[in-house]
């Protein structure tokens, strides 16, 4: 019962046929937009890591590859994006899926060493986006990193003023941040924050 209040509060299901073209296009810019940015991100390859908002599990896919001592788990919302995220689950034996809403699934306080957040934040509407960010934030250990990545244009999009203040907020704090542009040309803004 809690589980449908936080999902009908916060969430829609995709159309599978959107779904189908969205995963499609995620996986032609994945060598461009995505293999670069987890590069950069400079993972050790043991960490554990909570990606909150999977998707088709494009990003997923690089993340178990660049963790051959580590170990990743997804988190979705979306029954139609568990589905696609499964068949990376499939070929690696170091990923695991929790489906849900991060509010109603049982991850323990402070078990992972990054967390890793890539245009999910500005698709939660604005009134929530505190909260389920104080909830995601709550499973990292101290010393532990988040790296965000989110759209900023004001027409579909997080402010970087509003991400800075929510990681303050949690006790994070900035060792890096920069600006740049989605495939399609739209501002972004990514950040790297410490769990102190
Ligand atoms: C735009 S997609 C991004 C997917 C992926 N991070 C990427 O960059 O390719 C946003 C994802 O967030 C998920 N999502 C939205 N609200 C959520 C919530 N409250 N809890 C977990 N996942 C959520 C959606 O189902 C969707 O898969």
């Amino acid at each position: 019962m809690a589980a449908q209040r936080s999902q009908a509060a916060t969430f829609k299901e995709p159309n599978r046929f959107l779904a189908a073209f969205q995963a499609f296009t995620y996986r032609v810019i994945a060598r461009s937009y995505y293999r670069p940015y987890i590069e950069s991100l400079g993972l050790r390859g043991d960490e554990r890591v909570l990606e909150y908002g999977s998707g088709p599990g494009v990003a997923s896919q690089l993340l178990a590859q660049a963790l051959p001592d580590g170990h990743l788990t997804c988190v979705d919302i979306s029954r139609v994006w568990m589905g696609y995220v499964k068949k990376v689950a499939d070929k690696y034996s170091n990923v695991d899926l929790m489906h849900g809403d991060v509010a109603d699934l049982d991850i323990p306080l402070e078990s992972y060493d990054v967390v890793f957040v890539h245009y999910i934040l500005h698709d939660i509407p604005a009134r929530f986006q505190r909260e389920k960010m104080r909830i995601v934030l709550s499973k990292l250990k101290k010393g532990g990193r988040c790296y965000i990545r989110e759209p900023t244009s004001p027409a579909h999009g997080i402010a970087p003023e509003e991400i800075r203040a929510i990681m303050r907020e949690n006790g994070l704090r900035e060792t890096g941040a920069a600006t740049g542009k989605s495939p399609q040309g739209a501002p972004t803004f990514q950040g790297v924050y410490e769990k102190l």
